[in-house]
C-alpha cells in the first residue's frame, strides 16, 4: 500500500473567496517534516485548516490511500490535528488538565500510563514545571509548547503546525524543531510546519512546499526548492545560498529584487 499523503486537484477558500487553487502534492511521506514556505496572506493557514477539515475544499486528500474528503469529520480528527498559529485565549485550565482532555478526547487511555505519558511529554517539551500553571496565565512561547504537547498527545497521523516557533526564543525554537523531528520520526507521522525563517526550513526540514497566491510552485528537498531564483519569484528578495563553516547552506539576503516599473 502507498503511504503518505497525498493531494489531487485540492480547492479550498472562503465563500466568496478562491484561495487554494488545483493544488496536488505528489507525495508526503511518513517519518518527514515538510516545512510549508510562502509569504504572508499566501493561503497557509488555509490550506492547513482545509487539510484537517477546519474549512470547506474539494478535491482529492489521500492518507495512506483513504480519501480524507469522504470521512466524516470525526473519524478524519483522529487522524489529522492542526494546531492554530494562535490559541484560544482566555482558558481558564491547568496545563496538566488541558492535555489530559485533549488525549481523552482522542480516545487516549484514562489510565495512570496515560498521567505517566502526559508527564513524559512536558518533560520532554522543557515544561513539567508548568503543569500546574493556568494556561491564561502563560507567555505567548509557553503556551506554543503546551499547544505542541495538546497535539501530540492525540496521536495523529498527520500533524499540522501553523507558526508554531512564532513566540520561542532561539533556544527553544531549535529545541521544538528537534523535538517535532524525534517525534515524528518515532511515531512515524506527517508532519507539516509552517515557518518563516528559511534557514530553519533549510536545516530542519525533510521536504519543502512554497506557496504563492494559493498556488504550488516548488516542492521536493529543501536545497532543490530553495534557491535564488525561487527567493527572488515567492518573497521578491535578492538571496544567496553559501555554505557555512561547517558545510550546511545557509541563506543570505542580501537585498530586494528591483522591479522596473515601480
Ligand atoms: N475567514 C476568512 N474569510 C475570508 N478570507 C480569508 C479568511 N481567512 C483568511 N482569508 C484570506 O485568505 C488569504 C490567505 O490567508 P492565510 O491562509 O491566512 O495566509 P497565510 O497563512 O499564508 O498568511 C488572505 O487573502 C486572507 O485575507
Ligand atoms: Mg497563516
Amino acid at each position: 500500500m502507498m503511504t503518505g499523503l497525498q493531494a489531487n486537484h485540492f480547492n479550498a477558500g472562503y465563500p466568496r473567496k478562491k484561495i487554494i487553487t488545483d493544488l496536488s502534492i505528489p507525495r508526503l511521506s511518513r517519518g518527514e517534516i515538510t516545512v510549508l514556505l510562502g509569504p504572508n496572506g499566501s493561503g497557509k493557514s488555509t490550506l492547513l485548516r482545509s487539510l484537517a477539515g477546519l474549512n470547506h475544499a474539494t478535491g482529492e486528500l489521500l492518507l495512506d490511500g483513504q480519501d480524507l474528503m469522504k470521512q466524516p469529520f470525526a473519524q478524519r480528527a483522529k487522524s489529522v490535528v492542526y494546531l492554530p498559529q494562535s490559541l484560544p485565549a482566555g482558558v481558564h485550565l491547568h496545563v496538566l488538565e488541558s492535555i489530559v482532555v485533549a488525549q481523552r478526547a482522542s480516545g487516549g487511555s484514562q489510565t495512570e500510563k496515560g498521567e505517566a505519558e502526559v508527564m513524559a511529554l512536558l518533560q520532554q517539551l522543557g515544561i513539567s514545571h508548568l503543569a500546574l500553571s493556568y494556561l491564561d496565565q502563560l507567555s505567548g512561547g509557553q503556551k506554543q509548547l503546551v499547544g505542541l504537547a495538546q497535539s501530540l498527545i492525540r496521536q495523529p497521523s498527520l500533524l499540522l503546525l501553523d507558526e508554531p516557533l512564532s513566540a520561542l526564543d532561539l533556544n527553544y525554537q531549535f529545541h521544538v524543531m528537534d523535538l517535532v523531528r524525534k517525534e515524528t520520526i518515532k511515531r512515524n507521522i506527517i508532519t507539516v510546519v509552517v515557518v518563516h525563517d528559511i534557514n530553519i526550513a533549510l536545516h530542519h526540514a525533510d521536504h519543502v512546499l512554497m506557496l504563492q497566491s494559493g498556488k504550488l510552485i516548488a516542492d521536493g528537498k529543501p536545497d532543490e526548492v530553495i534557491t535564488p531564483e525561487s527567493l527572488a519569484q515567492v518573497y521578491g528578495v535578492r538571496g544567496r545560498i553559501e555554505r557555512c563553516s561547517q558545510g550546511r547552506p545557509q541563506v543570505l539576503i542580501d537585498g530586494l529584487v528591483e522591479h522596473p516599473m515601480s
